[in-house]
């Protein structure tokens, strides 16, 4: 089975998905994107995504092009052409193709994209032993809530983890904790969750609101707050969440030992919570 991708209104193999060389998105990451998990073919928790979707949309003045009844149809459509059970569904729609101008075209139609790739969650051995970690002064701008594909410092400072062996960077701006390059940033202190707030400094993760749930739900005692660094550097546990990763501990940062350099029994509660929680609502969607 080749790749079936969706652009502009068809559903096409992945070598003969093409665009102009003039598309915004190309030209000046002029865009907005989604990540949606998909388990045994069922999206997880696209009401979710397609709301924050639509809120990139309003953000960056991109006309929301479909219908969240036609987004939910093209979601099932992929998945449905696409090989595997667990799938990445990935959307993106840029502000479309124009002559190179800053300013918006007047009538220019956005670029409609979707694709989907494997869903390749964390191995085992990353659940159980956690991962390196590494932190950096949060460089980005200042609407961090909008999921843009302008996404060049985010890709430096990952690569920056990736160079120093690590798989995600924990960033602080000010002094305070704001997220990772491509995940949601959670910290335990004595048993207590604490989390950062939802403001212009952080995406609102779909993973995050899943956490914050789990934890109320289960009386797990939860703070949140701002971060400070010192906070973060004398944690008893780290985690970071995303749609890709779903919750995963660093076990270290900046190469010391996070708590016991283990991860720590909330972690382990958290991730036996969201795997439940993951297959109720797969099974409820069967
Ligand atoms: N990234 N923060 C940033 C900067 C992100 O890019 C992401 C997700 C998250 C977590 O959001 P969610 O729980 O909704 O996945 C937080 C996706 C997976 C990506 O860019 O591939």
């Amino acid at each position: 089975m080749s790749e079936i991708v969706y652009l502009n209104g068809e559903f096409i193999a992945l070598e003969n998905a093409k665009i102009s060389v003039l598309d915004r998105g190309f030209i000046f990451g002029d865009g907005v994107y989604e990540v949606i998990p998909a388990y045994s073919r069922h999206p997880f928790r696209l009401a979710e995504h397609l709301v924050r979707f639509q809120r990139s949309h309003d953000a960056v003045r991109i006309a929301y092009p479909f219908s969240d009844a036609e987004w939910t149809r093209l979601v099932h459509d992929l998945i449905a052409r696409n090989a595997g059970e667990d799938q990445s569904i990935y959307l993106q729609v840029t502000r479309g193709v124009a002559k190179r101008d800053h300013a918006f075209p007047k009538d220019a139609r956005p670029t409609v994209f979707g694709m989907s790739t494997p869903l390749v969650t964390p191995a085992k051995e990353a659940v159980d032993d956690g991962v390196h970690g590494i932190t950096a002064v949060d460089y980005r701008w200042l609407k961090c809530d909008v999921k843009s594909t302008s996404l060049l410092a985010n890709c430096l400072l990952r690569q920056q983890a990736a160079d120093a062996g690590a798989v995600e960077v924990v960033m602080f701006r000010d002094g305070f904790l704001t997220e990772g390059s491509s995940s949601n940033v959670f910290v335990v202190k004595n048993g207590v969750i604490l989390a950062t707030p939802k403001d212009n400094l952080v995406l609102p993760g779909i993973t995050y609101d899943v956490v914050l749930e789990l934890a109320r739900a289960n009386g797990i005692p939860l703070e949140v707050r701002p971060i400070s660094e010192a906070e973060v550097r004398a944690a008893d546990e780290i985690w970071v969440t995303s749609s890709t990763k779903e919750v995963l501990a660093v076990s270290t940062l900046d190469e010391r030992a996070v708590g016991g350099g283990k991860p720590g029994t909330v972690f382990r509660r958290m991730h036996q919570l969201y795997q439940d929680f993951k297959r109720t609502v797969m099974r409820q969607a069967a």
